[in-house]
């Protein structure tokens, strides 16, 4: 099947949208992606257009696969799209995209050789498990975003963009400083497509140094 069918004729498994379900969760039904957040990545792209075709993307908490699935559309498969979550993934992907399971915590040797190295982007979705108490919360947001900072200086290569959602709290102010130490520029964007109530928001690192 030639790769840009890919997307449109695949059947991904579906849930029928809950009553509660916005209109970002019944587009993303609509259009066949496993959740709501891919609007978030859109509109980050179309501000900033950090993925390109033929890129090289490691999406850091990957499951259950729609910012992967983007990635994939948008590098087209003259690229490559690489998903790491502590779930596996349950939607069929493209060829030219490969998914690990794992922590982004506890990286050992395997999970770092099987990632690779040389991406064009590096992209951090990854959220805990939630308590409901904002400062467990966010603290725990903060060390994912940390991890993923560390891996982007590591994985990216000089130019690359970096995206990273953080819950605002005690750590956010310090994660900009270090965002904004190592790229030439940075962006703080909150989506249309974000819950107004939650304190998610996205840093956006461009050009690394
Ligand atoms: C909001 S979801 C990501 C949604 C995804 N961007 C999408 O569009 O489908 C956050 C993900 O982060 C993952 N995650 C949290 N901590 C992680 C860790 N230490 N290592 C890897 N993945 C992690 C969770 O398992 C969860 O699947």
């Amino acid at each position: 099947m030639p790769w840009n069918c890919f997307f449109k004729c695949m059947k991904r498994p579906t849930q029928k949208p809950a009553k509660w379900a916005d209109h970002y969760t019944r587009k993303a039904q609509k259009e066949h992606y496993p959740a709501r957040s891919v609007y978030k990545l859109k509109e980050i792209q179309h501000r900033h257009a950090l993925i390109q075709k033929g890129h090289k993307v490691l999406d850091l908490g990957c499951a259950p696969g729609s910012w992967t699935l983007y990635a994939a559309e948008l590098t087209g498969p003259s690229g490559q799209v690489v998903g790491v979550d502590l779930k596996p993934l349950s939607i069929p992907v493209p060829s030219h995209v490969q998914i690990i399971t794992g922590d982004i915590l506890s990286l050992d040797k395997i999970l770092l050789e099987s990632i690779g190295k040389e991406y064009n982007a590096v992209l951090s979705d990854m959220a805990p498990d939630t308590t409901g108490n904002r400062i467990v919360d966010s603290t725990r947001s903060f060390h994912l975003c940390q991890a993923a900072l560390s891996i982007a200086q590591n994985f990216l290569l000089p130019g690359g963009g970096f995206i990273c959602k953080i819950f605002q709290g005690d750590g956010f102010k310090s994660f900009c400083e270090d965002v904004a130490s190592v790229y030439h520029n940075y962006k703080i964007f909150k989506p249309q497509s974000s819950r107004k109530a939650s304190s998610e928001i996205y840093i956006i690192g461009k050009g690394k140094k």
